[in-house]
């Protein structure tokens, strides 16, 4: 065979791989509002940056007449390419191609670029769109994902991983989203579950339509399973770009610094008003970091679920930091089963990439009740407890106002090896509230008082001017810093400066016994 007709094959089944599984399928494909795997991947990367690898790769099935029905790649579209000048490894399922089922030369396909993509240290991004396990394949292309999960695993901690659902994930397909850094879910598009509304039926009697029972917004408000929700196909690709923008490539690297374009002097004086003088008065603790963090942008994280704890990521100076605060304007900031959860999650999440984390208090303490209880509150908030406690990026933790009793402890306190501590001249560091205090420890005196609730208010007036306040801690070195509000942003970017090469490690040991 002479090269010109090498060459003449090579574009046959090159135009062959490009069609995937044809054109009346790709219409289907775009009238369900969906982009094919290719568009995909031409919004996620960099232009003309992406490399396709085994584009001719074929499933080896001979059962249910698979042997005469082969397409080029088998479903699925792999390789790398660059998001903002740097390698990312994809692989992007194509729904017109089997209805992107995973065969087990399909998952061989995915499970090469998670081991190149941990090889060369780069984040690995799954775009999934898929029916599940190759029905004719059976217990091969179970294999095939158990391969995967085991590969989502190595590569946790070392590289970023990312998924984006984009269609069906049905079945056990759904535990290797589950078990990378974020996941991203299409409104409408997208559904997540273990088993579908049939099966739901047959088993349950439940009647649930699969928006309800997996949709995006079923995973960002209820579930807690996905961390983000966008309204389509480009909006979620866009998204990914903006997250990679803060990431470093792996464990070993620290976040890339861009140019900053603002003042690391800047005051706001406007920062004075935002807390609220009455204790119980609420106020929207995006306000302070938006403030804080440069030219105002804040990534948030999760912004669905578990509203009373806010995490994210923004930049100080040019570098990246992980924020994550209570939130005063849902149930008071207090500490729940799901804001411990997102709280250790996202700070376990900095920690492996080197991400410094700033941390806002203001938290009541842990959410009270036998529902709280029963869920294993204890258990969850031990998680945030430990996700601090063995951290070792640096910390900043910002007391805005309360800070009481176990929840003061946990957020990231200089006794769980906080580096800066630093608090508000109207900060409350406390066991507890003052009319909560008093209540138990001055009942007898309340109850022999000739005017008992006159001397409840003269008895809390009192202890707020004892303990309501951040000096007690500051004499003890628990506080290092009382801070004027407007000074916020200055006084961050000097403490990450002076941290920028802190070390510290954790004993020698396989891996500790996070309360899971
Ligand atoms: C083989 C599949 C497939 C599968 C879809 N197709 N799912 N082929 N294996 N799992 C094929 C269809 O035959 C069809 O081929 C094409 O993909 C498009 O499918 P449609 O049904 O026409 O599309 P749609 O109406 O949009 O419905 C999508 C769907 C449905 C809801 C995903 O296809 C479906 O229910 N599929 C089966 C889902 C499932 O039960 N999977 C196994 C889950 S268990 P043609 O040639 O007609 O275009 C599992 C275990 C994993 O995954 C365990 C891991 C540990």
């Amino acid at each position: 065979m002479k090269d010109v007709e090498l060459l003449a094959e090579l574009t046959e089944r090159n135009r062959q791989a490009l069609q995937g599984g044809g054109p009346e399928r790709i219409k289907k494909q775009h009238e369900q509002g969906k982009m094919t795997a290719r568009e995909r991947i031409d919004t996620l990367f960099d232009p003309d940056s992406f490399v396709e690898l085994d584009r001719f790769k074929t499933h080896r099935c001979t059962d249910f007449g698979m042997a005469e029905n082969k397409i080029p790649g088998d479903g699925v579209i792999t390789g790398y390419g660059e998001i903002h000048g740097r390698t990312a490894f994809v692989y992007a399922q194509d729904f017109t191609a089997f209805g992107g089922s995973l065969s087990l030369a399909h998952a061989e396909k995915i499970c090469k670029v998670m081991e190149m993509g941990l090889r060369a240290g780069t984040p690995v991004i799954g775009l999934n769109d898929s029916g599940g396990a190759r029905i004719q394949e059976g217990v091969m292309s179970l294999a095939g994902y158990g391969q995967i999960f085991q590969n989502n695993v190595m590569a946790s901690g070392v590289i970023p991983q990312i998924t984006a659902i984009m269609g069906p994930s049905a079945g056990g397909a759904v535990y290797s989203p589950a078990l990378t850094d974020w996941i991203f879910m299409v409104e409408n598009t997208s559904h997540m579950f273990i088993t579908g509304p049939e099966v739901v039926k047959a088993v349950t009697q439940e009647s649930v339509n699969k928006e309800d029972l997996g949709g995006a917004m079923t995973h960002n408000t209820k579930s807690g399973v996905a961390h983000f929700a966008t309204p389509d196909d480009r909006a979620c690709l866009l998204k990914i770009r903006e997250l990679l923008a803060f990431l470093p490539q792996n464990n070993m690297e620290d976040p890339p610094q861009v140019e900053p374009t603002d003042d690391p002097k800047r005051r706001d004086e406007h920062l004075r008003e935002v807390v609220p003088a009455d204790p119980n008065k609420p106020y929207d603790i995006r306000d302070i970091i938006h403030s804080n963090m440069d030219n105002h942008d804040f990534f948030e994280i999760q912004e669905h679920w578990a509203k009373n704890i806010v995490i994210g990521l923004g930049r100080l100076d040019g570098r990246t930091v992980g924020v994550l605060a209570n939130q005063p304007a849902v149930l008071a900031g207090v500490l729940d089963i799901n804001a411990s959860i997102k709280g250790a999650r996202f700070v376990r999440f900095c920690d492996c990439f080197n991400i410094p984390i700033v941390i806002y208090e203001d938290v009541p303490g842990f959410m009270p009740g036998s529902m709280q209880e029963h869920g294993g509150i204890i258990k969850h908030g031990a998680k945030l407890i430990y996700a601090f406690a063995e951290s070792t990026v640096p910390r900043i933790t910002l007391i805005t106002r309360k800070a009481y009793g176990g929840a003061y402890i946990v957020m990231s306190s200089k006794h769980l090896r906080g580096d800066i501590n630093l608090a508000y001249p109207n900060a409350e560091i406390a066991v507890m509230g003052a009319e909560g205090a008093v209540n138990i420890i001055c009942r007898n005196q309340i109850k022999k008082a000739a005017d008992p609730e006159t001397e409840r208010s003269r008895l809390i007036a009192d202890y707020r001017v004892k303990f309501s306040h951040p000096f007690r801690a500051a004499e003890l070195g628990y506080i290092d810093e009382v801070v004027d509000p407007a000074d916020t942003r200055p006084k961050l970017i000097q403490a990450f400066k002076m941290l920028a090469n802190k070390q510290d490690t954790n004993p020698p040991k396989k891996h500790g016994n996070m309360p899971l």
